[in-house]
């Protein structure tokens, strides 16, 4: 009787792992190294939110993550719908994401910077974007956080017009072919556009300072667990081996 007893829970256990044991879906753009990109070689998404995902799931005892592609502006929504259980995709955490979903523990710090062309820009200073009667033409990702600067700081007050691009990449081919002045983007995405172009460079600002985090459904069970077990590899160092493989120290702005 106790050997059957003992047998039960010991299938009764793996039972379970069976169940735990699977992926979580991320939501990401993955236009945006080196947080989420495609990596040439193997031909699938990698970076360092892809990384830190998935120490998180496994801590968590998930096999991994799987990353889903899409546009960034669709990604809260992916998350709200249930069509991934999670976004993590350079996301800034904003007061008004906020209304419609749970951030984790913040893993980032980020600067919005300028991208422009090395030789013959308009721009040589960030403030150029602010002097009176500026008129560039500025290209941003749709729904970002820099789109959402410079409509209010620089559309708005007639300081410039602006594109808005579903990918960053389409925008950066704007930029070469001459269509815009400037990029408004992330600084260390605008250090690895310009690492991979040397027709490219990057004008740094110190405004527009942000925090990033991944996102989940309001009141989320799992994101209270995620977000639990990310501070705990925040706390033991892993989070910072990630980054640090990704954006070495000497790199960083
Ligand atoms: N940090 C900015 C934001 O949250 C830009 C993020 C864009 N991310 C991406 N994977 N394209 O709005």
């Amino acid at each position: 009787m106790k050997k059957l007893l003992a047998m039960i829970m010991v299938l009764a256990l793996a039972m379970t792992a069976a169940a735990v044991a699977e992926t979580l879906k991320m939501g990401c753009s993955a236009d945006f190294p080196p947080y989420e990109y495609y990596d040439d070689e193997t031909g699938d998404v990698t970076g360092l939110d892809v990384e830190i995902a998935d120490a998180v799931c496994k801590l968590l005892g998930y096999d991994g993550v799987e990353v889903v592609d899409m546009a960034f502006d669709s990604v809260i929504t992916a998350v709200t719908s249930g069509k991934v259980d999670f976004g993590m995709s350079g996301m800034t955490v904003t007061e008004d994401r906020k209304l419609s979903v749970d951030f984790t523990v913040p893993y980032q710090t980020a600067v919005q910077a300028v991208l422009i062309l090395k030789e013959g820009s308009s721009l040589t200073s960030a403030d150029d974007l602010f002097a009176e009667g500026a008129s560039h033409k500025v290209g941003v990702q749709n729904g970002t956080t820099g789109d959402l600067y410079a409509t209010d700081d620089l559309e708005t007050p007639g300081l410039a017009t602006m594109e808005r691009y579903t990918k960053y990449s389409d925008g950066v081919v704007a930029l070469m072919n001459g269509k815009i002045d400037c990029m408004i983007l992330d600084d260390q995405v605008a250090y690895a556009f310009a690492a991979e172009n040397e027709q490219l460079a990057v004008l740094d600002t110190d405004y527009w300072t942000e925090e990033y985090a991944c996102c989940f459904p309001l009141g989320s069970e799992l994101g209270a667990q995620f977000s639990d077990a990310l501070q705990t590899l925040i706390d033991d160092g892993t989070v910072a081996a990630i980054i640090e493989k990704y954006i070495p120290a000497e790199e960083a702005a």
